[in-house]
C-alpha cells in the first residue's frame, strides 16, 4: 500500500494553487441527474471521490467526457467535464456504489424529483461518527414522497411529482439542504427551506442551479425559497476553491514557517480560520491573486477553537488546527461539535510527541517545543492530511501509511507541497 514520507524541518516558499471544491464538485456532478442536457463543469479536482461519484453516476445514465489540456495549461490545473443524462436508466444505487462514499446518498434528490422514484442504499463514508440520513427522509417526506426503509435500502417514491413544502431541519446538514434544495426545483409550487446550512458549496450549487433555470432565492441565509418549474436544461458552471485544501495549506504553512501563496483561494470563504491563524501569529495578506501566509521567526501562538456550521470554523479544518496547535506555546482547547467521534488524529499525532488529552468532545493540547517524526496512520480524510502537516514541522521523518484517505480529497498533495521546498514523497507498494 501507498505510503508519504516527509522529512520535516524545512520551511514552505512558493505558491500553490488551490483545486476546484471537492465538497461542492460532488453535489453539482449529482445535479447532472436533474436534466436530459448537459451539464459542464470546470475546474473539477482530480479526487478518488470525483472518480467513484462518476463511476456511480455512470450506473444511472449519466454520460461524462472530459476535456483535453489546453495550451499554456498548468499540470495542476483542474478538469472539464461533460455530464449528460438524457435518460436516467437505473433509479437504483447499490450498495457497493454508496458504501464507499457519503456523498452518493444524495442522488437520491434528484432521481426521485425526475424519475418519481429512487432506491439508495444507506450510505458509507468516513468513521466520524453515526451520520444518520433522518433529515434527509423526513425533508422529502414533506414533498410528499413516500419512504420505506427496508434491507439496508431507503426506497422513495412520489408517483405524481415532489410538491413543494416548508421543511425545517432540527439541525443544521450540509447534504440534507444539498439534497431536499435539488428535489424541491423541479417540485410543484414553492418550498421553503429553513435551518438551511449555509456552506460556499450550498450557494455554489444553487448558482448552478439557477443557471440551469431554476428559481432559487436566499442560498447562503438559513431560509432557502425555491420556487419549482418543470424541467432543468443544460449549463455550464465552474466549480468554486477548495477553502479546506487551502486552510489545510495555510496551516501547513503557519506550521513549518516561511512564506506561502495560496493561489485563487477565496478569504470570503475563510474568514475565521484566518482570523485563528492571525491570533496564531501568522501574518496573512490577501491579495488578488489569493491569499499570502507568512511566520518567519515568531513562535505559534495558543489559540482555543470550537468547530461550527459556515461561517463558523469548519470540522473540515479541525485535525489540521490541532496539528498547528501541538506546537503552540502554552494551551489551546479545541472542541467538536459537528460530529462526536473525530478526534482519530489524536493518537496518531501523540505518536509523533504531541501532547493532547481529551474531555468529551474538547481536546486539550498542550504545545510542545519540537515533534519528532514516526511511522503514522491515516485514519480520515481530514486527519490524514493533519498527520502530513505535524510531519512537516517535525524533526526527522514521518511515513504516513493508509493515504489512499488523503487521495480521497487532496489533489497532487505532494507536487503542491514539494513545489514549495517540502521534502515529501510517495513510496508505492
Ligand atoms: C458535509 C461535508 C463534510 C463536512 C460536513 C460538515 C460534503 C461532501 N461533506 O458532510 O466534509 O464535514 O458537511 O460541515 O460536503 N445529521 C443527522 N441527520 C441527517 C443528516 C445529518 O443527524 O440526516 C447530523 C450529522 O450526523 C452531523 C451533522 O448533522 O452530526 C452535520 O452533518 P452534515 O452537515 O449533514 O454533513 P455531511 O453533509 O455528511
Amino acid at each position: 500500500m501507498d505510503r508519504i514520507k516527509i522529512t520535516g524541518g524545512v520551511p514552505l516558499e512558493g505558491a500553490i494553487p488551490i483545486s476546484g471544491a471537492k465538497n461542492a464538485a460532488l453535489p453539482l456532478m449529482i445535479a447532472s441527474l436533474l436534466t436530459d442536457e448537459t451539464l459542464t463543469l470546470q475546474n473539477v479536482p482530480r479526487l478518488a471521490d470525483v472518480q467513484r461519484l462518476f463511476d456511480i453516476l455512470a450506473n444511472h445514465g449519466v454520460d461524462t467526457s472530459f476535456q483535453g489540456k489546453r495550451n499554456g495549461q498548468d499540470s495542476l490545473a483542474g478538469q472539464t467535464v461533460a455530464m449528460t443524462a438524457s435518460a436516467i436508466v437505473d433509479t437504483r444505487a447499490p450498495y457497493e456504489l454508496v458504501s464507499k462514499m457519503r456523498a452518493s446518498f444524495w442522488v437520491i434528490g434528484p432521481l426521485l424529483a425526475r424519475m418519481g422514484e429512487a432506491v439508495v442504499s444507506l450510505p458509507g463514508g468516513c468513521a466520524i461518527g453515526t451520520r444518520p440520513v433522518d433529515f434527509f427522509i423526513d425533508g422529502l417526506r414533506a414533498l410528499g414522497a413516500e419512504i420505506d426503509i427496508d434491507a439496508g435500502y431507503v426506497i422513495a417514491r412520489a408517483k405524481n411529482g415532489l410538491v413543494g413544502n416548508r421543511v425545517r431541519f432540527p439541525r443544521i446538514s450540509v447534504g440534507a439542504t444539498h439534497t431536499v434544495m435539488m428535489a424541491a426545483t423541479l417540485a410543484q409550487g414553492e418550498t421553503v427551506i429553513e435551518n438551511a446550512a449555509c456552506e460556499p458549496e450550498i450557494v455554489d450549487l444553487a448558482d448552478c442551479l439557477i443557471a440551469m433555470g431554476a428559481k432559487i432565492e436566499g442560498q447562503g441565509t438559513p431560509t432557502i425559497h425555491i420556487q419549482g418549474v418543470p424541467r432543468l436544461h443544460g449549463a455550464r458552471h465552474t466549480v468554486l476553491p477548495d477553502r479546506i485544501e487551502a486552510g489545510t495549506y495555510a496551516f501547513a504553512a503557519a506550521m513549518a514557517g516561511g512564506d506561502v501563496t495560496l493561489e485563487g483561494a477565496s478569504a470570503l470563504h475563510l474568514e475565521r480560520p484566518i482570523e485563528l491563524l492571525r491570533a496564531a501569529g501568522a501574518e496573512i495578506d490577501v491579495t488578488n491573486r489569493g491569499i499570502r501566509i507568512r511566520r518567519n521567526g515568531h513562535g505559534i501562538e495558543a489559540v482555543d477553537a470550537d468547530t461550527a456550521p459556515y461561517p463558523g470554523f469548519p470540522t473540515d479544518l479541525q485535525a489540521q488546527f490541532m496539528a498547528l496547535m501541538t506546537s503552540g506555546k502554552g494551551t489551546s482547547h479545541i472542541t467538536e461539535t459537528i460530529f462526536e467521534n473525530r478526534f482519530m488524529h489524536v493518537q496518531e499525532l501523540a505518536r509523533l510527541g504531541a501532547r493532547i488529552s481529551l474531555n468529551g468532545q474538547t481536546a486539550t493540547v498542550e504545545g510542545v517545543k519540537h515533534l519528532r517524526g514516526a511511522p503514522v496512520m491515516a485514519t480520515d480524510l481530514r486527519a490524514s492530511v493533519s498527520l502530513v502537516i505535524a510531519g512537516l514541522a517535525a524533526e526527522g521523518d514521518t511515513e504516513v501509511s493508509r493515504i489512499y484517505h488523503l487521495d480521497r480529497g487532496f489533489e497532487h498533495l505532494e507536487q503542491k507541497l514539494s513545489r514549495c521546498g517540502a521534502q515529501i514523497s510517495r513510496i508505492t507498494g
